[in-house]
């Protein structure tokens, strides 16, 4: 009769229609970090190596500190690189800079730059957030 399927026919269906949905789902979430716009290409990596603040001076202070993780391919979100930055922006500047100059993570404090005023490191979070 149908409708009336044994145990032993049932689970082997089951868990085979299990597979193929796990495997269904596994390929979308693998297209979808492929398609993904956070991730930055290596076209996007060399444009970034190559940014520099117009100001020498803060050029300077960029190139020993916030270079050696926001201008190369690292954990750092990439400057310049807008689909790494947009939700990070959203927590508005004072967040930004509170995050800069206590260290975040990764991100040791001041980003390095023991130097730095508040001052040039706003105008060095614009840099990283804008390329320029
Ligand atoms: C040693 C590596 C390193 C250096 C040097 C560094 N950063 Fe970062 N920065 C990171 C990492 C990693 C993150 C991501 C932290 C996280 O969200 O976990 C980050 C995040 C940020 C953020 C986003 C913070 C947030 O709230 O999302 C800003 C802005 C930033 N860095 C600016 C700078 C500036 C400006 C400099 C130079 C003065 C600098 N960073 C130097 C590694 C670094």
């Amino acid at each position: 009769m149908n409708g009336t399927a044994s145990p032993s026919l049932t689970m082997p269906m089951l868990s085979r229609s299990l597979l193929a949905c796990c495997a269904a789902l596994a390929l979308a979430l693998a297209g979808c970090n492929a398609g993904t716009p956070s991730a930055a290409t290596d076209s996007d990596v060399r444009a970034a190596e190559a940014r520099r603040p117009q100001d020498a001076q803060l050029a300077a202070k960029y190139e020993r500190s916030c270079l050696l993780c926001h201008g190369v391919r690292s954990g750092a979100p990439l400057v310049g690189f807008e689909p790494a930055w947009k939700q990070r922006v959203a927590q508005g500047e004072g967040v930004l800079l509170a995050h800069v100059r206590d260290g975040l993570n990764a991100m040791p404090a001041m980003g390095l730059c023991t130097d730095c005023s508040d001052a040039e490191l706003r105008q060095l979070i614009d840099f990283v957030i804008r390329g320029q």
